[in-house]
C-alpha cells in the first residue's frame, strides 16, 4: 500500500491543489494531511489507502504500468473521502480516524460542501485523462457513484425497518446494501485500473466482481470493528451503529438464530429502548452469545473467498496478482 501511495499521492495532492482554497484545506483535514489550522499534521491518519492501491494493482494485473492508473486512483481516493465526509453527517458520527470528524470540526454546510468538490474533481480527474479508454473509465465511475447512493439510501432506510417480523431486513437485503454502499468502489478501483491500463472487457468485468466481493468482506469486518473494535485503533467510537439502530450483519444474523440469546437480543432491540452506554455492552454481549460475531466472520470469509475465486478466472500478472492476495488477506484480518 506504501508503493501505491506513494506513487498516487502527487496527481492526489495536485488534484486537491485545484479545489477552492477554502474547501481545499477541509479536504487535506479530511485526508489526514493538515490540522484544522491547515499546517501539516503528523498525527493525522491518512487511511488505509485500500482503494488507489487496488486501481494501481488493476493495472499491474493486466500487465499496464501502475502508472496508468493515477487518476483512477486519484478519482477512487476522492470518491471515498467524499463518501465519507457526507457519511459521517448521516450517521451523525462525530470521529473518524482519530480525530473529529469534518463536520464537527468545520461545520455540516462546509462538509458537504466540501464532499460536492471531492466529487466534481473525481470526474474531473478521470474524464481529462486523454486516451481512448477515458469514455469508459468515467463510465464505471458514474455507475459506481449511483450504486454507492443507492446503497447509502437502503443503508438511512434500514434504520427505520423493524428488527423482526414482517419488513425485517433480510440477509440478501443488507448484502444488496453493503455491495452497493462498499462493494462497488472497490469493485470500479480494480476495475479501473484495468481500464486505464487497457485490459479487455471481461478481464474487467471480472476485476470487478472480486473488488465487490471484497468489498462485502470489507463490510462485514467494519461491521464487527463496529461492535467489538477498539476505538484507539479504529479511530471510531464503539458501538455507534448500534445506538443509531444500523441494521449490521452481525445483529441481523443474531437475531435469526433462534437461541435464547437471540431472543433476549430481540426483546430488547424491539423494546423501544434507547440504544446506550451499559445497553450496547449487553446488546454486543447478546449478539456474541447467538453467534453473530462468528457468523459475521464467516460471511467475510465467504466473500473473501468469492473474490480469490473471481481472480482465477481471468489471466493476472503472477506478482500483481500475489499482491492482491496478500492485500486481501491483510484486510480481512485488519483491526482499524
Ligand atoms: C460507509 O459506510 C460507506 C460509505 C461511506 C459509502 P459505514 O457508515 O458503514 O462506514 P463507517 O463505519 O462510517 O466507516
Ligand atoms: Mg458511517
Ligand atoms: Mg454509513
Amino acid at each position: 500500500m506504501r508503493r501505491s501511495r506513494d506513487l498516487v499521492r502527487p496527481a492526489l495532492v495536485e488534484a486537491v491543489g485545484r479545489l477552492h482554497p477554502w474547501t481545499g484545506e477541509m479536504a487535506a483535514y479530511g485526508l489526514g494531511w493538515a490540522d484544522t489550522a491547515g499546517t501539516p499534521d503528523p498525527g493525522g491518519s491518512e487511511g488505509k489507502g485500500v482503494r488507489q492501491a487496488l486501481a494501481v494493482l488493476g493495472a499491474e494485473a493486466v500487465g499496464a504500468d501502475g502508472a496508468d492508473a493515477v487518476p483512477g486512483a486519484v478519482a477512487v481516493e476522492l470518491v471515498h473521502t467524499f463518501s465519507l465526509l457526507h457519511d459521517d453527517i448521516m450517521d451523525d458520527d462525530a470521529l473518524r480516524r482519530q480525530r473529529p470528524a469534518v463536520w464537527k470540526a468545520y461545520g455540516t454546510g462546509p462538509a458537504v460542501l466540501t464532499g460536492d468538490a471531492l466529487l466534481a474533481q473525481a470526474v474531473a480527474s478521470l474524464a481529462e485523462v486523454p486516451g481512448p479508454r477515458t469514455a469508459a473509465a468515467v463510465r464505471c465511475l458514474c455507475a459506481t457513484l449511483t450504486a454507492l447512493v443507492s446503497g447509502q439510501a437502503e443503508d438511512l432506510r434500514f434504520e427505520d425497518r423493524p428488527w423482526s417480523g414482517p419488513g425485517a431486513v433480510e440477509p440478501e437485503q443488507y448484502r444488496s446494501m453493503a455491495e452497493h454502499k462498499t462493494g462497488a468502489l472497490l469493485g470500479c478501483a480494480l476495475a479501473l485500473g484495468a481500464i486505464l491500463g487497457g485490459a479487455p472487457d471481461r478481464t474487467v468485468a471480472i476485476l470487478d466482481r472480486a473488488g465487490r466481493h471484497l468489498g462485502l468482506a470489507f463490510q462485514a469486518v467494519d461491521d464487527i470493528l463496529g461492535i467489538w473494535g477498539d476505538p484507539a485503533t479504529t479511530g471510531k467510537p464503539v458501538h455507534a451503529d448500534l445506538r443509531q439502530g444500523k441494521k449490521t450483519y452481525p445483529v441481523l444474523v443474531a437475531m435469526a438464530g433462534g437461541s435464547r440469546s437471540a431472543y433476549a437480543l430481540e426483546t430488547l432491540l424491539t423494546s423501544g429502548r434507547r440504544i446506550d452506554g451499559a445497553t450496547a455492552e449487553h446488546v454486543a454481549a447478546l449478539v456474541e452469545e447467538a453467534g453473530g460475531r462468528t457468523a459475521t466472520r464467516e460471511e467475510a470469509r465467504r466473500h473473501l473467498d468469492a473474490a480469490r475465486r473471481a481472480l482465477r478466472e481471468a489471466a493476472l500478472t503472477r506478482s500483481a496478482a500475489q499482491e492482491l492476495d496478500v492485500l486481501f488477506t491483510h484486510l480481512l484480518d485488519r483491526t482499524w
